[in-house]
């Protein structure tokens, strides 16, 4: 039986793994929590404001709760990160810390999710191989590297179940994302059900690799319920669903909805951000040692996106 703490659970990702593990290990087994107070759906079930860098807070609702297991979702996105690098700093590293820390005292099993911001400049940017050069420009990276061998580290030599993927942007119409360089791929659906127009920051030609919502919470329950003996690559396995630039999306949306047109304002920051990242992962290691496959590409998760939003009040 298993027993949930998420952190971050208000997040874009958050928000919709919550729900799901509630479907999934019954409402009362899975405690969400996060720096602000829940609303809606989220605080029909179990909640707790905990702010992920109170470690002595995070032990309390671990041994109150009986957690076994962690989902460790709390982190300051890539473009905010590097908009306040130190606190970026204590949330991604501090709060990591903090939350290992807990797990090994009280032995949970603790999912992290690294990102394609784990990955820099001198990284072969073409079909990313798992194993490769990890050197990123960004606070955010440097937190995400970091994470990943702190995370290693805990397996090796405490025996703590550490387990983890490098997501790349994940696309959703719940929870409006919060911050990161891939945001574009959400809001140009919004914009093009609302506007039928779109203003991107990132220039044409920046191809990303990106995953619809349902593909990211099932990986990260997969990853979780694999038989662990299998896993080679504990902490940082390359997932993705599709590599495109935002002109991919134009002309996926355009075969919808015909008049939809989109110009370009760049934004430095977040395009060097995207400039640093890969073009596209191979995510071969994790097909083979879990079985991970995606069931969405960009037509058919443009095509929910979509048909979604009309139905929302935007
Ligand atoms: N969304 C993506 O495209 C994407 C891509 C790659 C990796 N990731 C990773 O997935 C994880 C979740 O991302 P997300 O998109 O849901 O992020 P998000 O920004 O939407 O949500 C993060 C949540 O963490 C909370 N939070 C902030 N500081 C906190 C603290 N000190 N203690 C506790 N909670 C705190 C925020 O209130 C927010 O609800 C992060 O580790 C992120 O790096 C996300």
């Amino acid at each position: 039986m298993k027993r949930i703490l998420i952190t971050g659970a208000l997040g874009q990702i958050g928000s919709e793994l919550t729900m799901l593990l509630r479907d999934r290990y019954g409402t009362e087994n899975v405690l969400a929590t996060d720096i602000r107070e829940a609303e809606g759906d989220l605080a029909a079930g179990p909640f707790e404001l905990l702010d992920c860098t109170d470690g002595r807070k995070a032990a309390e609702l671990v041994k109150s709760f009986q957690v076994d297991t962690i989902y460790h979702l709390a982190a300051l996105l890539s473009a905010v990160a590097e908009a306040h690098p130190q606190k970026a700093w204590d949330v991604n590293m501090n709060g990591l810390y903090q939350i290992l820390e807990v797990a090994r005292e009280h032995g949970c099993a603790v999912f992290t999710p690294s990102s394609i911001g784990a990955f820099g400049p001198s990284t072969p940017p073409d079909n990313t191989p798992q194993d490769t050069i990890q050197r990123p420009s960004t606070m955010y990276g440097v937190t995400k590297v970091a994470g990943e061998l702190l995370c290693d580290y805990y397996h090796r030599r405490f025996g703590v179940d550490t387990r983890g993927l490098r997501y790349p942007g994940i696309i959703s119409y719940k929870t409006p994302p919060g911050g990161g360089t891939t945001d574009y791929a959400v809001e140009i659906y919004y914009e093009a059900i609302k506007q039928k127009k779109y203003t991107c920051f990132l220039k044409q030609g920046t191809r990303l690799d990106m995953m619809y919502m349902p593909d990211a919470l099932k990986a990260a329950v997969d990853i979780m319920e694999a038989d662990g003996s299998t896993l080679k690559h504990r902490n940082a396995f390359n997932v993705t669903a599709m590599s495109a630039a935002p002109e991919q999306f134009e002309a996926a949306i355009k075969k919808h909805i015909p008049e939809f047109s989109m110009d370009y304002e760049v934004d430095p920051m977040r395009q060097a951000i995207a400039d640093s990242w890969p073009n596209s992962l191979d995510d071969s290691a994790a097909r083979e040692e879990w079985g991970w496959r995606p069931e969405y590409d960009l037509e058919s998760m443009t095509a929910e996106m979509l048909e979604a939003l009309r139905k929302k009040p935007l």
